[in-house]
């Protein structure tokens, strides 16, 4: 009786809300099913009512919608309706006090102008594209040609994953903090992803976050104090990116201390690596359990680096000082179809973002895009669009294989008359949509693709098993989904290709 009139938020469903969809369990099913399966759960959901393309449903105290149909999540997320309100959620995991960052940013604290939350997210936009992209990249190549050249023949990683996650993170962290990067200091890698690992834990109040998840705990504490020195000392004007540097001037600026922002910036870290460094393993694993597909993605890329190679023997050119090999990164996406359709497959099968938003306002669903009746969307409410959904629907992807890794779906196929349909292209969504999409998606495909063409060029992996490489369904915050404990790529070499040996890299730009 006292849920029914205090908690249960099913209790004020009109009849122009979409269905409500019952969990087996009452009241709290779906609220287990959530924890049980993560992002699965709302396939199995999906799976159950497949004509319906929007349910209604009860998560403990919120009322949410899930959205399976495509359109209607084009149309929600485009819609100003649908706002992403994290802000709580983020400055409990980060650690940071929301009232004297986030609240000042957003203009709530009744002294400062609401517009500077938009200049703070325009900044970031606006550098993550042109020079500054480009800055960002060579600093990140830079050190992963640093970090290839000196391999030996022959390298024995415990962990692919591990061995990228290393690689990934620093190259990313120097692309970010410039000259004094404090993820330069020893362990600080490590602690972000621990911290990363055991984020939920870190939602209890801090005396029982500190002894449950005590190791996460103080990682966390670590990366706030290492930030804290940085941004007291001014450290990111000398040489970090834009992103950071404007970013800083920005919270400074609106009167926000150091040592506040400096926990807030830890999200940059986060945001660069947390999607980045799984998809390079899905997309590395893809290719390299695939023996015939790397030897075509090799021709492929040495067709793209030719100037640097002997065109005779396919190799890097004998050269007095160093055999190098050239590799423009900006000419990728137009010079290797066969990667980039690798590439973009690799995501539609990795990414199971939740699209979690919050309605506004209410939302009309008028019946021109639900092909039936309309639906009104009522504000305060939760609206779930996952893409582990959309982008494996049998209907648009192909009712033979929508959850196989096809290296060529995304290549038009003209002799046989096969093109990516407009359906496909709609329903590819791993970076979100509408007003909220990634802005690092650029820098992301730009270092993951910079990574793959040197590997496939210079090295084979041996070792990797299918066995191995097993994906687990993402988690509320992962846009992509990382491996299964114990599934990580294990044990691996990774050998110099023959007559490759003494190759170095150029990454041109
Ligand atoms: C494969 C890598 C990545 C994937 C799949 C990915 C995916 C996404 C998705 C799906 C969103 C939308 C979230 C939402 O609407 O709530 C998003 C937002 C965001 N991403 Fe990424 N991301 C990646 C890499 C990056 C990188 C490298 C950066 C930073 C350099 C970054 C920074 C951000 C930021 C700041 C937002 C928030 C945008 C906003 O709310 O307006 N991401 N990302």
């Amino acid at each position: 009786m006292l849920y029914h009139f205090f908690l249960n938020p099913l209790r004020d469903v009109t009849p122009l809300e979409p269905p409500v969809l019952k969990p087996s369990i009452p009241i709290i099913g779906h609220l287990i099913g959530l924890f049980r399966h993560h992002s699965h759960y709302l396939r199995i959901l999906r799976d159950k009512v497949p004509s319906k393309p929007i349910v209604t449903l009860n998560l403990g105290t919120m009322k949410a919608y899930a959205v399976f149909d495509p359109q209607l999540q084009q149309y929600i997320s485009r819609n100003k309706a649908a706002g992403s309100d994290q802000a709580d959620a983020a400055a409990v995991l980060f650690g940071f006090d929301k009232k004297r960052v986030i609240d000042v940013i957003e203009g709530r604290d009744g002294v400062h102008a609401k517009s500077s939350s938009k200049q703070y997210m325009d900044a970031a936009r606006a550098m993550l594209s042109g020079d500054s992209l480009r800055q960002m990249h060579e600093r990140a190549m830079v050190y992963i040609s640093g970090r290839l050249k000196a391999l030996d023949k022959v390298n024995q990683a415990d962990s692919l994953y591990d061995w990228l996650q290393d690689l990934m993170s620093v190259a990313t962290s120097e692309a970010f903090f410039g000259e004094k990067n404090p993820y330069r200091q020893e362990g600080l890698v490590d602690d972000q992803w621990n911290f990363e690992g055991n984020m939920e834990f870190l939602a209890l109040p801090n005396t029982v976050a500190s002894i449950i998840a005590r190791s996460a705990y103080h990682a966390r504490a670590r990366i706030h104090a290492a930030l804290g020195r940085y941004y007291s000392a001014h450290d990111e004007e000398h040489g970090a990116a834009e992103v950071v540097r404007i970013r800083a001037v920005l919270l400074r600026q609106l009167g926000i201390a150091d040592e506040d922002f400096a926990k807030h910036e830890m999200t940059i870290m986060h945001g660069g690596t947390t999607n980045t460094i799984p998809a390079a393993f899905w997309v590395i694993t893809n290719i390299f359990l695939r023996p015939q597909l790397a030897e075509e993605l090799r021709v492929e890329a040495q067709a793209f680096c030719e100037s640097s190679l002997d065109k005779e023997t396919g190799k890097p050119k004998p050269n007095k000082n160093k055999p190098v090999v050239s590799i423009p990164l900006h000419r990728i996406p137009y010079a290797c179809p066969l990667l980039n359709s690798c590439f973009r497959e690799t995501m539609r099968l990795s990414s199971q973002w939740f699209g979690w938003r919050t309605l506004t306002q209410d939302l009309e669903l008028p019946s021109s895009i639900t092909e039936s009746r309309p639906y009104i969307l009522r504000k305060g409410a939760q609206v779930l669009m996952p893409a582990g959904v959309t982008h494996r629907l049998p209907s648009v992807w192909g009712s033979n294989d929508p959850d196989v890794f096809n290296p060529r779906r995304f290549m038009n196929d003209d002799e046989n008359n096969r093109k990516v349909s407009k359906e496909q292209k709609g329903n590819y969504l791993p970076w979100g949509g509408g007003s909220h999409l990634c802005p690092g998606r650029n820098f992301a495909t730009g270092e993951i693709l910079g990574l793959v063409v040197a590997l496939v060029l210079g090295f084979h992996v041996d070792g990797l098993r299918e066995e191995n490489v097993r994906m687990r369904w993402a988690r509320i915050w992962e846009a992509i989904a990382k491996p299964e404990p114990g599934a990580d790529g294990g044990r691996v070499v990774i050998r110099r290709r023959e007559g490759w040996e003494d190759l170095e890299w150029d990454f041109v730009y």
